[in-house]
Formats: structure tokens, sequence, C-alpha cells
């Protein structure tokens, strides 16, 4: 079979691909960027297995390219790029790569609350620009995150493991998502719904799954819900935020601050966003750990090498597209 990488993938993950006797012909994209449509095309057309990144939007013309593809292997958890029902008319069986980030992702998600709250980033420019001229009582106060209401908007296997590293720190939890999630009871957190949840919380941590439903989940009248002194902190998906809306209520002082993985149009954001002191910006690295990148590789080489054999692919979305 022959594959297409759409990024060159950590180099463990590379050596499986190159290695494999199954792929007849493997083509990476050279270049340090992710492939212009025109590329994602040609290169759809000559594939038979195509492995995606999350900034690939493999629609239903991209999937038109080619009438025999065999497998969209997607190298990420979320596939808001892909058009899955359009898949499954076509009969191609979609494959993400569950399970393996949720550590990798809460950590992140951890060190934007803290750093948010405890001024980090502010602190290390501020060292950094030489202005540190002793200590004194008032300097770079934060606010503290122990003790503290975390919210957490979508319990799944991310906001699960949030939980539990905010339990080390003495903190309630609340929960809002669209149904009661049995497993709560273990990390303490109590169900309430997503208005309560904002207006109680001194954290608001996103963590939907990303669909037509949760776009714009948190616009002008939720972040008016939260407290002045609470922080927004999103690792999910950009666009669950509406991010004008956001840098307005920033600038209004209707929240405190906020920390972002994530962005609305990818990889650009709102420019007000990198003049506020009180925001947190890092480019969508919740999962970018050598080990947790590499996990998510070989979950997607797993599935390559499964449809070249014909074998049971282990992260199916779309089971019922495999003939
Ligand atoms: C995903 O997998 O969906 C993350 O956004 C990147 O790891």
């Amino acid at each position: 079979m022959k594959v297409l990488v759409t990024r060159r993938l950590p180099e463990t993950v590379m050596g499986r691909l190159e290695k494999a006797n199954e792929i007849t012909e493997l083509r990476v994209n050279p270049h340090d960027r992710t492939l212009t449509r025109d590329e994602l095309e040609e290169g759809t057309a000559w594939c038979d297995i195509l492995l995606s990144q999350l900034v690939d939007p493999v629609d239903a013309a991209l999937m038109d390219c080619n009438s025999e593809l065999k497998l969209i292997a997607n190298y990420a958890v979320g596939y808001n790029n892909i058009d899955v029902p359009a898949a499954t008319e076509r009969g191609i069986p979609v494959t993400n790569t569950p399970g393996v980030l949720d550590d990798s992702t809460a950590d992140l998600t951890w060190v934007l609350l803290m750093a948010v709250a405890r001024r980090i980033v502010e602190a290390d420019r501020y060292m950094r620009g030489g202005e540190y001229e002793g200590w004194a009582p008032t300097l770079l106060m934060g606010t503290d995150v122990h003790h503290k209401t975390l919210g957490i908007v979508g319990l799944g296997r991310i906001g699960f493991a949030l939980a539990q590293r905010a339990r080390g720190f003495d903190m309630r939890i609340l929960y809002s998502d669209l149904e009661l999630k049995p497993y709560a009871e273990e990390v303490g957190a109590e169900y309430v719904d997503m208005y309560t949840l904002l207006r109680q919380s001194d954290f608001v941590s996103l963590h939907p799954f990303y669909d037509k439903k949760s776009h714009h989940l948190i616009d002008t009248r939720e972040l008016r819900e939260m407290k002045r002194s609470a922080f927004l902190i999103n690792v999910s998906r950009g666009p669950v935020v509406n991010e004008k809306a956001l840098v307005k209520a920033l600038k209004a002082g209707e929240i405190a601050g906020a920390a972002l993985d994530v962005y609305e149009r990818e990889p650009a954001m709102e420019p007000e966003l990198a003049k506020m002191d009180n925001v947190v910006i890092v480019p969508h690295i919740a999962s970018a750990s050598l080990e947790t990148r590499t996990a998510m590789g070989n979950i997607a080489v797993d599935n390559v090498l499964a449809r070249c054999r014909g074998d049971a692919l282990t992260t199916c979305l779309n089971p019922e597209a495999v003939g």
C-alpha cells in the first residue's frame, strides 16, 4: 500500500513506517510546514492511506480525489478536521489516537492554570528584562490556586485527569457535561449546569468535544456569567470560545485572565491577546511531549499497518465503513 504522511512524525514512528514491509511506497511531506490544499489533493489522489494531521481539512472534496482511499489515520484524538460521515458514505474508515494523551494534556492544562494564576510568564519576562531590584511585599502578586473552585466543562478523559491533579490542591471541583459521569465521584467532582459552573468557579477549564453544538460555547454572555476574579483556560479547540468576545471581556475586566493553547483561527489569534499581561498563550502544545507524540504516532502506525494487512483497526471512529 502507498502511504502519505502529511507531516513528519517523531523519529521512532518514522522508523516504523520506513521499515514496514506492508508499505510499498511511503511519501512524507518534505517541508517543515503544513501541505497546501493542492499538495494535499495531489497526495491524496496518489496514496492508498492518508496519515493526516489535525490541521489538514479532510473534507468530502478531498476524499473525492481518490475513490480507492483505504484509510484516513488522523494523528490526533480530535477529528473535527475530518468529515467522518462523508468518509463513512464513501466506505473509508477513519481512526484517531485516543487514550495516550490525556495525562500530558492535563499536565499542560495545569501548567497554564498555575502560570496565569501566579503570573509566571510575566515574572520570567521581568527577570529577563533586568527589572528585579529586590524582594517587595506586593511584587507580582498573583492568585492562589489551592482551596479554590475549579470548573471543568466536559468531564471526559482529559477533564477527569485534570480533576485528579486538582485534588492535590484541595480544590472544590465542579463539572458540567451533556450527561452525568458516574466516575466523577472518584475525584469528588460535583455535577452542575454550565451556568452555575461559570458563576461559581475561580478557574474554568474547557474540555468539551468540539462540534457545531460546542462552537462558541463560551461567548459574551457566558464570559459575563464568570466571576470578575476568575480565569478561563482552553486546551480543547479554539472555536469553543468566541475569541473576539474573550478579548472584549478581558479588556473590560469582566474576567481576571486567560490561558490558551488553542485559537479560533489557528495559527492566527486575536492580536490583542499578545499584548495582555494577564493572558498566557502557547501554540497548541498540550500533547507535545516526546513520549506522548510518539505514542500517538504508534497508534496511527498500528492502524496503517492493520489496514494494509486487512486486520481490525484499533481505534476506528466509523467501523461501519470497513468493508
Ligand atoms: C489532539 O490530539 O486532538 C490534540 O489537539 C493534539 O494532540
